[in-house]
């Protein structure tokens, strides 16, 4: 039997797909390609071009690949646009979401591994954040993951599915083949290697007057390979007929936002110019995971997610992909 992962050309899901196929697991891609990329997924991966909604698409995948179990990554992810474009985010990642789940109830796929963020929390108050922190979130992204949060927990109440929802930090870094390819890419750790690569004369850094020891925010940074092989511990888990879960995939370790700039300054030999700007709005101060109850129920233990490892990994990937997987 099959897994079926939506959104598997995009960043996180493509290196979960190249995880699960190292472990020898039967994969099939479901991507609209709306912000991925062909090229991430191995051509001998089943792919099927086409939005994770479409409920007939889903059964006639399902119908060729009996599906055991749905990792589901498609999502659309900038918080900024989901802020201006709202109708956007409710339309792709609710709608879209809950057609999903209904073409998987209909196909008889009783396990979901969801990726769900940390923007759930909104501004908290306890650092590090655990799982059983208040969910409030500060934008439409965030509750648009909330949403199908509850929706998964309503569904393994009313109709037995069992689900583990992974509420990830921030992903960076890169395998070998895989790494960050995003246009327009929004996120802190490409952005400083593409200012040190010489492809932007700066980084941008948003606010430094923050409560935090040098004044910039400071975010957990998780390893994408780390978060990859998460999925895998969290697939086996429901495998073993364990109870639904939420789980907090971070470090428990929290950098400045300068702080990864000077790492990234000592990784690539480079100077990087910063250039501060206003505050964006709903940016809270810190967001680090407690990360406690994912070690005890999926004995995941991140390997890799050292600043320093993380930031060569897509450094290395960026020196052989220079335009990532070409144009987006
Ligand atoms: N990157 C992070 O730091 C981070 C943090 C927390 C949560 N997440 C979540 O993890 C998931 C993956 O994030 P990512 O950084 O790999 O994003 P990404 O944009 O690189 O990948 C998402 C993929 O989903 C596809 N997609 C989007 N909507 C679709 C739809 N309706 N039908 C079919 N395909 C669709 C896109 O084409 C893309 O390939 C997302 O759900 C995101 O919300 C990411």
């Amino acid at each position: 039997m099959a897994i079926l992962v939506t959104g598997g050309a995009g960043y996180i899901g493509s290196v979960t797909v190249e995880r699960l196929r190292a472990k020898d697991e039967s994969v099939v891609v479901l991507d609209d390609l709306a912000r991925g990329h062909r090229a991430a997924v191995d051509p001998g991966v089943p792919f099927y071009h086409g939005r994770v909604g479409d409920r007939a698409l889903v059964a006639s995948i399902a119908a060729e690949h009996p599906l055991e179990a749905c990792i589901h990554f498609a999502a659309l992810a900038y918080v900024g646009e989901s802020v201006s474009e709202p109708a956007k985010y409710f339309e792709n990642n609710v709608e879209q979401g809950v057609a999903l789940m209904g073409a998987l109830r209909e196909a008889g796929v009783r396990r979901v591994v969801f990726s769900s963020t940390c923007a759930t929390y909104g501004e908290t108050k306890q650092i590090p954040i655990p799982e059983s922190s208040p969910q409030s979130p500060v934008n439409p992204y965030g509750w648009s993951k909330l949403f199908l949060e509850r929706l998964l927990d309503s569904y393994d109440l009313a109709y037995g599915l069992k689900f583990v929802s992974l509420r990830y930090f921030n992903a960076s870094g890169a395998t070998e083949k895989r790494g960050e390819h995003h246009d327009p890419e929004t996120h802190l750790v490409p952005n400083v290697l593409a200012a040190a690569a010489g492809e932007k004369r700066e980084v941008s850094v948003f606010g430094n007057n923050y409560a935090t020891p040098d004044g910039t925010p400071i975010r957990d940074y998780v390893h994408v390979a780390d978060l990859a092989d998460a999925h895998i511990l969290a697939l086996n888990y429901l495998r073993r007929g364990r109870d639904s879960v939420f789980l907090n995939l971070g470090t428990g370790r929290g950098y400045s936002v300068l702080e990864v700039i000077e790492c990234a300054r000592r990784v690539t030999g480079r100077p990087i110019n910063v250039r501060i700007e206003a505050p964006r709005a709903g940016d809270p101060a810190r967001l680090v995971a407690d990360a406690a109850r994912a070690q005890s129920v999926l004995g995941w233990k991140p390997a890799t997610s050292d600043l320093p490892s993380i930031l060569r990994s897509q450094w290395e990937w960026k020196q052989k992909h220079p335009r990532g997987y070409g144009p987006a």
